[in-house]
């Protein structure tokens, strides 16, 4: 059972903990792109944790809960082992630690490809048992069917272009998309595609930068960029990746922290002084009155 509501006893209401102030919702995400023109770029960053959640909030649009968990916080080798289980209790972590932000949570590999009502049932449940907002899904074309089912349901869906990881047995790695005419074309298609299916917003990774301007001028709705173009109506990174939590990024990461080294000594002046018996000193002891 979902721990992201609590009933309010006063007036028998459940209410979604913690409590609702002025989220931004998905029509407002929307409405940032006006004839083709976002003022006020989108900020997105994923976010896996309640703790993570609670730092990034205040600083997003949206907060992502992305299947890279599968790399970032399992060690599995790509986002294609990652389960509904894991998505759904990260996303409930991720609503409970925000106030503010739009939480979109990924679609696992396999959890919606297979027929619209398979996405449907699978979607449903992501939502109920975290309190996220939206659904984020792979693919272009081939999803449109998928995506305007869910939408005229009531599920808000964010599309995903370009470089889809969980495509990466197909694609055969995590290169660029888009270097040839066949190729940008396709993208460009794919994201006109969901757009028309009633997409909200879509995520355009791993793609030459011309490709993403043109995704971008060529739908009404927003794009967001990651290894795309500046240009692009909003970016999200992988904010594990944007502090420095590892050593090798991709090219399109920009680490703004080093976040590793800073655990990394922090861990090892723990240890010299857990070894020479520094460590707890009298401030952290209990001492009889
Ligand atoms: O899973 C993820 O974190 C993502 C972003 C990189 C867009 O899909």
């Amino acid at each position: 059972m979902s721990t992201t509501f609590q009933l309010d006893t006063s007036t028998s209401r459940a209410n979604p903990t913690p409590a609702p102030m002025r989220r931004l919702t998905v029509p407002k995400i929307r409405a940032r792109k006006v004839d083709g023109v976002t003022e006020e770029p989108i900020v997105m960053l994923t976010a896996y944790t309640a703790r993570q959640a609670q730092l990034l909030d205040p600083h997003c649009d949206l907060l992502l809960v992305g299947d890279s968990l599968g790399q970032v916080i399992y060690g599995l080798p790509s986002t294609i082992p990652v389960t509904m289980e894991m998505m759904a209790n990260h996303a409930a972590a991720v609503v409970r630690g925000s106030y503010h932000s739009v939480v979109v949570v990924d679609m696992p590999f396999g959890a919606y490809e297979a027929s619209p009502q398979a996405a449907f049932e699978a979607a449903a449940t992501l939502l109920k048992a975290s309190g996220a907002a939206a659904v984020k899904l792979e693919g272009g074309e081939a999803m449109a069917e998928t995506v305007e089912f869910l939408v005229k349901r009531g599920i808000p869906v964010m599309g995903h272009v370009g470089l889809t990881p969980q495509a990466v047995n197909v694609l055969g790695g995590y290169a660029a998309r888009g270097r040839s005419d066949a190729e940008a074309e396709k993208i460009v298609g794919d994201a006109k595609a969901l757009e028309a299916a009633g997409a909200f917003a879509i995520v355009v990774e791993g793609v030459v930068e011309p490709i993403a301007i043109a995704v971008t001028e060529a739908v009404a709705c927003p794009t967001i960029g990651i290894g795309a173009s500046a240009k692009c109506d909003g970016q999200v990174l992988v904010t594990d990746d944007m502090l420095g939590m590892f050593e090798r990024v991709p090219r399109f990461v920009k680490r703004y922290e080093d976040i590793a080294a800073t655990i990394s000594a922090t861990a090892g002046k723990y240890a010299s002084e857990v070894r020479e018996r520094s460590f707890p000193g009298p401030d952290q002891l209990y001492q009889p009155k």
